[in-house]
């Protein structure tokens, strides 16, 4: 009898698990299990170009219905999974469904973080983590002259560009004293401060959003601990994500900040994999237990997962990059940067095309690059690599750093 391997969760990481299963010849069943109603989509657009309304939403797909037949998975959209039973391998659906399998992968990604003040079930609040969330703000937008944006990291900030490129009046209210304080160092707050103030969004720091109230013209008036209140036509929230962890906790895996894996993606439960934005995991390049919100830790460690449900281990062990766009300046972050205690500027601020390089003991950590994505390409390679840059080489520009990675390999 044919074995049955089922993926809950059909965003990048269940994607790339389906793909990798299939290319390295597991010839079982194979079932996709997403709660939401489309095939799985890129979720990057969805604050960024989507917004602007030039995307149908068919362009987001990774793959057409044709490809999941071609390659025989059996993926079923719009199914919640309720609980799990690991002692006898099987996946309960909310629709009463009962599916027995003999290795699972959880995927089940992140939810919004929600405001929980006063007022924060009102109309006219919107997230950014769904095709749905995307497709009523977008609509959404188009009738509006204000927004409000609470939160001042990714999503607030693209959300932003893209109104202020709509010509709305935009106002972001970020809790913490800079921007992007979770994953920038504060030269490249302050950058994008800049960039966001001269572009015409007002911004305020340090502020905590304590009530939301509709005006009597229909309004939302955002009152701040001691700076007064904003008034919007609408307001979109980017304040986090929260893993989707429940229901493995649930099931008695081991979940810590997120479901708990090994190097090998392997859960508590040997029968059980996880991969993506849900995972706590033992991350092999850093050297520590790490939650990694992005496509790259999606695709990478998906990979591994499927390699280790055909029982075949690869460890993880790659650096973590990602990217955010913002009006016409693209930033690009390679490595884990926080625990710097040197940084080199290479390239032109003033010009908008730089970097910053992180380093710590004069090892570097990573960088920051702002309009250099060659940069950033080299300095993923050089982090991948064994030969050491110093602080020296990375400021000069005499230095060719693609040749310098290269030249490693
Ligand atoms: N009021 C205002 N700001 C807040 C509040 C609050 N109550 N709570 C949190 N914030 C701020 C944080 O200080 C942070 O700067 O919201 C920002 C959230 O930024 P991120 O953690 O980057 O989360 P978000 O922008 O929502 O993105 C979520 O989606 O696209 C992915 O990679 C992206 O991993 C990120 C995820």
């Amino acid at each position: 009898m044919s074995e049955t391997f089922i993926v809950v969760g059909a965003g990048q990481a269940g994607m790339q698990l389906c793909d990798t299963l299939r290319k390295n010849n597991f010839g079982g069943d194979l079932i996709l299990l997403g709660d939401e109603p489309s095939l799985p989509y890129q979720r990057p657009p969805l604050s960024k170009t989507f917004l602007s309304g030039e995307l149908e939403p068919g362009r987001l797909l990774f793959r057409q219905p044709d490809y999941f037949r071609k390659i025989d998975v059996d993926v079923r959209t719009g199914a919640s999974v309720a609980r799990l039973d690991c002692a006898e391998r099987k996946v309960l659906c909310d629709d009463g469904a009962e599916l027995t399998y003999e290795k699972l992968a959880l995927a089940t990604g992140a939810r919004v973080r929600e405001l929980t003040c006063p007022g924060h079930d009102l109309e006219n609040i919107y997230y950014v983590r769904t095709l749905a969330d995307s497709v009523a703000l977008a609509d959404k937008l188009g009738t509006v002259g204000s927004i409000a944006v609470v939160g001042g990291g990714f999503i607030g900030l693209e959300v932003a560009s893209q109104a202020r490129a709509l010509g709305k009046a935009v106002t972001i209210i970020e809790a913490q004293s800079r921007l992007m304080e979770r994953v920038v160092s504060p030269a490249i707050s302050d950058f994008y401060l800049t960039l966001h103030q001269n572009r015409g969004a007002e911004v305020k720091l340090a502020s905590q959003v304590e009530v939301i109230e509709q005006l009597p013209s229909g309004q939302l008036e955002i009152g701040l601990a001691d700076q007064g209140a904003v008034t919007a036509d609408i307001v979109v929230v980017g304040i986090g994500v929260v893993p989707n962890s429940e229901i493995a906790e649930a099931a008695g895996i081991a979940c810590r900040g997120g479901v708990l894996v090994d190097a090998y993606a392997l859960t508590s439960d040997p029968h059980v994999v996880a991969a993506g934005d849900c995972t706590m995991h033992f991350n092999g390049y850093l050297g520590t237990e790490i939650r990694l919100e992005s496509v790259q830790n999606a695709v990478d460690q998906a990979k591994v997962a499927a390699m280790t449900m055909l029982g075949e281990r690869e460890a993880y062990h790659q650096v973590p990059w990602f990217w955010s766009d913002q009006y016409d300046v693209k930033l690009q972050m390679a490595g884990i940067t926080a625990a710097f205690d040197e940084t080199v500027i290479r390239g032109d601020v003033e010009a908008q095309a730089f970097s910053i390089f992180y380093f710590r003991d004069g090892k570097l950590l990573g960088a920051d690059s702002v309009n250099a994505p060659a940069d950033h390409m080299a300095c993923r390679r050089i982090l991948a690599g064994a030969k050491p840059l110093s602080p020296t080489q990375a400021g000069d520009a005499a230095v060719n750093l693609m040749l310098f990675a290269k030249a490693d390999q």
